[in-house]
């Protein structure tokens, strides 16, 4: 592996040094209580709170608080607070599917457009507390409506425009939904994308009392009477001006779905103060943040990137946050690179697995354009190969932008190991070090807490404000699933290596997580998406390294008696995940196998599966353990 060392580019002005650094981690240590107000003061409170962490990981006195006696509302941080200095200047830059089509909104449109929201919310009876989900395109009116939702205190669950109907309603349900905010249609690398209609599909089993539309293309979609609204229609008649609710900091803010390794996506709960103290934190520590940014994260706000550094960090901040809606390859490959220098963009922070696409396509797509006005390039969701991370460094911020690869999860709320742009040396393939307060342990299998250069499974020993509080109506699922495998540490699901520096390097995920793309996706549900086909007996699903997506997935599938697995069969089979949970978890390999092995007690072995699936197939390990070894033999012959 290589371990060049990058040290921070001497020109890069920073506004926290090694120095600033060191005293944080001080501080932190010396008295956390202080140190975490002090990171609260970030934030406009109604009540500022007495208290920060009143947290227990151990099971008898399991619990998470913190800012727990303080009130805020968060669409007035971010917003109201900014109005009387900064009406005027912009809040989003709308960047649509078709180049040079957006537009922008400052600080008092979007606070106009949210109070709008709102009070649509209010008239249709949705109050404090109910659930409201949003599946929009990256349309200013989207962050409009997660705004409107923290201002009436309304629990929002933004689910992704690429997830099918099936997935919207298993989630709907889930979280006993009363509203949904959609669009017509998105759009994306030219295609339109049905989001009314899957709307309409997704509510045929679960209706709800209130679907708001907002027109984004002006498609002809069916209205249904009492239902639908439509957002252009009324918002000319909609105040504003709406009253925030001073919400409890420990107040439910959002719901966000997100894939384990077991059962079906579990809804991760995150409440408003503890979350949006570092969302803000976050934005500025790791960003370098300053006045004059134009901060673009290219993610989604399907996902918790999109909530915490499209929407919530940087308007919390006041700053200027793009809103991609499209693609990196349309309508070429220089698409990046034409925006950043059309918007003068300074920060910008995507994934591992559009670096990697872009980078195939060499460089002159980048070189095209001048990319002058980066200065802090950043990178989020799965490991990031050091091939891929040097050419990022290297071609895209021609060696003078800091890169920052920065870890976390949609149940941490905000990035919890990364480099400091001024102050970190990077290593090309390594998140570096934790930020101050954020205590990572390495752990082997008999619970040990491993010291100095090691690897093992990664833990948090402490909690920070911004751990998710529960999942959504499991609490037992939340303990088990985070705080069981390990007394009184929180597991992450990662593996991960310490060098002889400190520094972590994340290896990916030890659970049967498949990271596609920087999207998660459970095997558990491929698997009962595979085998809900008719034809289907068994299926077992695991990742193969890929090139682009960094891991795609392998599925090995049993078919009933005299059935025939062949191309048309792969198609529907297909078919079958999409429609069941989007074509993000489509399987890019099907393999049908007449036996799984496995152990003598029926436990597929999924050890070998993935052997397979990537092709080391000289080296399957012990096989002794199965129950009829011979089927190995074939699953070899059988690969795809
Ligand atoms: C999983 C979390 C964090 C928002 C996007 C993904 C992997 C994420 C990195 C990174 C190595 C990373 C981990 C983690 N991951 N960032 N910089 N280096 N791995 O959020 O869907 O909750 O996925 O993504 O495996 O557990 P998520």
């Amino acid at each position: 592996m290589s371990e060049a060392v990058h040290p921070v580019p001497e020109d890069f002005q920073a506004k926290i040094g090694p120095d600033e650094l060191a005293r944080m981690r001080e501080e932190v240590e010396a008295d956390p209580h202080r140190f975490w107000l002090e990171q609260a003061k970030r934030l406009d409170w109604y009540e500022f709170p007495t208290q920060a962490g009143d947290w227990s990981f151990d099971e008898d006195d399991f619990h998470i608080n913190w800012y727990a006696d303080g009130r805020l509302n968060l669409s007035v941080n971010c917003l109201d607070r900014h109005l009387a200095k900064d009406g005027e200047r912009t809040a989003l830059i709308f960047e649509p599917d078709e180049p040079g089509e957006g537009r922008r909104w400052t600080y008092r449109e979007l606070y106009e457009e949210t109070c709008r929201f709102a009070n649509l919310l209010k008239s249709r009876g949705i109050r404090r507390g109910d659930r409201v989900m949003i599946y929009m395109p990256m349309i200013p009116e989207a962050a409009a409506a997660m705004l409107a939702c923290a201002r009436i205190g309304a629990i929002h669950s933004v689910v992704f425009g690429g997830f099918s109907p099936e997935s919207l309603h298993g989630r709907i349900v889930d979280c006993d939904a009363c509203a949904v905010i959609t669009a017509d249609e998105g759009v994306r690398g030219g295609k339109p994308i049905p989001l009314k209609r899957n709307v309409d599909t997704a509510l045929e089993r679960r209706d709800v009392a209130t679907v708001i539309v907002v027109t984004r293309t002006g498609a002809d979609i069916p209205m249904k009477a009492g239902r639908d609204i439509s957002y252009s229609a009324v918002r000319e008649e909609l105040a504003t001006e709406c009253e925030p609710e001073a919400m409890g900091a420990e107040d439910p803010l959002f719901i966000l779905y997100t894939s384990g390794s077991t059962g079906q996506p579990k809804g991760v709960v995150h409440t408003t103060g503890g979350y949006a103290v570092w969302a803000a934190t976050t934005f500025e520590w790791v960003f370098d943040y300053r006045r004059e940014d134009i901060f673009w994260c290219t993610a989604d706000i399907g996902w918790i990137t999109g909530h915490s550094y499209v929407v919530y960090g940087p308007l919390a901040c006041g700053a200027t946050s793009v809103m991609f809606d499209g693609v990196p390859n349309y309508p070429d490959f220089g698409r990046f690179w034409e925006t950043v220098d059309r918007l003068g963009v300074t920060i910008f922070y995507t994934a591992p697995t559009a670096i990697r696409a872009l980078m195939r396509e060499g460089d002159d797509p980048v070189k095209a354009y001048s990319r002058k006005s980066i200065r802090l390039l950043g990178s989020v969701g799965e490991p990031i190969n050091p091939e891929a991370w040097e050419w990022y460094w290297r071609v895209v911020g021609d060696g003078r932008c800091p890169v920052v690869d920065t870890w976390w999860q949609t149940e941490n709320g905000g990035i919890l190991i990364s480099p400091f742009p001024g102050a970190t040396p990077m290593k090309p393939g390594s998140a570096t070090k934790p930020l101050p307060g954020i205590r990572p342990v390495l752990v082997d299998p008999e619970q040990k807490i491993l010291e100095g250069a090691a690897s093992g499974n990664l833990c948090l020993a402490s909690a920070w404000p911004g751990l998710m509080r529960t999942v959504w109506g499991d609490h037992e699922r939340f303990f088990q699933t985070y705080f069981s495998t390990y007394t009184g540490l929180y597991f992450t699901g990662d593996g991960c290596r310490r060098d002889e520096d400190g520094y972590y390097w994340i290896t990916g995920r030890v659970d049967d997580v498949i990271n596609v793309s920087g999207h998660r996706i459970g095997t558990a549900e491929v698997e009962s998406s595979l085998v809900s086909h008719p034809k289907v007996a068994e299926a077992a699903v695991v990742a193969y390294p890929h090139e682009i997506k960094g891991q795609a997935i392998y599925a090995f599938v049993t078919l009933n008696a005299g059935e025939e697995g062949d191309d048309a069969l792969r198609k529907e089979l297909n078919q079958e995940v999409r429609k069941d949970i989007g074509a993000l978890a489509a399987p890019e390999k099907i393999h049908f196998t007449p036996a799984l092995p496995k152990t003598r007690s029926g436990k597929i072995m999924r050890r070998i599966l993935r052997k397979i699936a990537e092709g080391e197939t000289g080296n399957l390990g012990d096989t002794s353990t199965l129950a009829d070894p011979g089927v190995v033999d074939a699953l070899v012959a059988g690969r795809q």
